[in-house]
């Protein structure tokens, strides 16, 4: 973060956690993602949220809930967004998930495993964007470019982004961030905080990682 010598008492610009990077490293090449089964595994796990849903009742709500269903095609489309040969389909799944849910969830974005959609009403997600491991969002959430082009937010592990936020520019958010409903992001996040308000600020430092949790410099490293 060389460069920024503007200091606000709980601006999120303030941190002192170890967003060790440079200062273009958000657009820096996305790390590999594991297996297409074991990405959606993942994702139905964590839609499931602690409860044991197999067989008939896992398929049950993937027929009758459109955001289950957004998140399997979404996960179809990053794969097949690849090989220009599947990229056709990529592309219609894509349109496929904005006519039946109101969702505009760009097949370029690398989103690690154990997403979370709450609701999909209003969401957007840019082509650049790079989350790690057990993302949620809420409905009407932004995540994308500040400035056309200008680059979009890399974000850690277990972050949860409330109804409304916008998350915009070329930032990084840390692990364990919460943004609240309707805010607006447009610097980085360190780790462990509850960020809120136009522009988002620190509302609320939050526990560190537990026990025997992998930890490193930064969590993008490791999506
Ligand atoms: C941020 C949130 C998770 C609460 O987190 P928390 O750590 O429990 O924070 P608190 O409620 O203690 O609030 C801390 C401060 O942030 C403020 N705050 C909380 N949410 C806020 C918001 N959305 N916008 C602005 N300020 C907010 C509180 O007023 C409080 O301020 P104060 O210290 O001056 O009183 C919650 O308010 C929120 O926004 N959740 C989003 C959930 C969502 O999107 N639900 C949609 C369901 S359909």
């Amino acid at each position: 973060m060389s460069g920024r010598t503007t200091m606000h008492r709980h601006d999120v610009r303030t941190s002192t956690a170890p967003l060790s990077r440079d200062p273009g490293s958000s657009r820096g090449p996305a790390p590999p993602q594991p297996g297409l089964r074991r990405l959606i595994g993942a994702d139905l796990d964590a839609m499931c949220e602690g409860l044991r849903v197999t067989g008939p009742r896992l398929l049950a709500r993937i027929a009758l809930h459109v955001r289950w269903r957004a998140v399997i095609y979404w996960r179809l489309a990053q794969a097949w967004m690849h090989s220009p040969l599947t990229r056709p389909v990529a592309l219609a799944l894509t349109s496929r998930i904005l006519s039946i849910c109101g969702a505009e969830l760009q097949p370029a974005a690398r989103i690690g495993p154990g997403l979370v959609l709450k609701h999909t009403t209003g969401l957007v997600v840019g082509g650049g964007v790079m989350a790690g491991r057990r993302l949620t969002l809420h409905q009407n959430v932004t995540l994308g470019d500040r400035v056309p082009y200008g680059g979009q937010p890399r974000l850690g592990d277990d972050v949860t982004i409330g109804a409304g936020a916008c998350v915009l520019g070329p930032i990084l958010i840390g692990d364990r961030v919460t943004v609240a409903a309707n805010s607006v992001v447009l610097s980085d996040v360190p780790s462990d905080c509850v960020v809120a308000g136009a522009p988002a600020k620190i509302v609320r430092r939050t526990d560190g990682p537990t026990k025997g949790a992998a930890t490193s410099a930064h969590p993008s490293s490791r999506l």
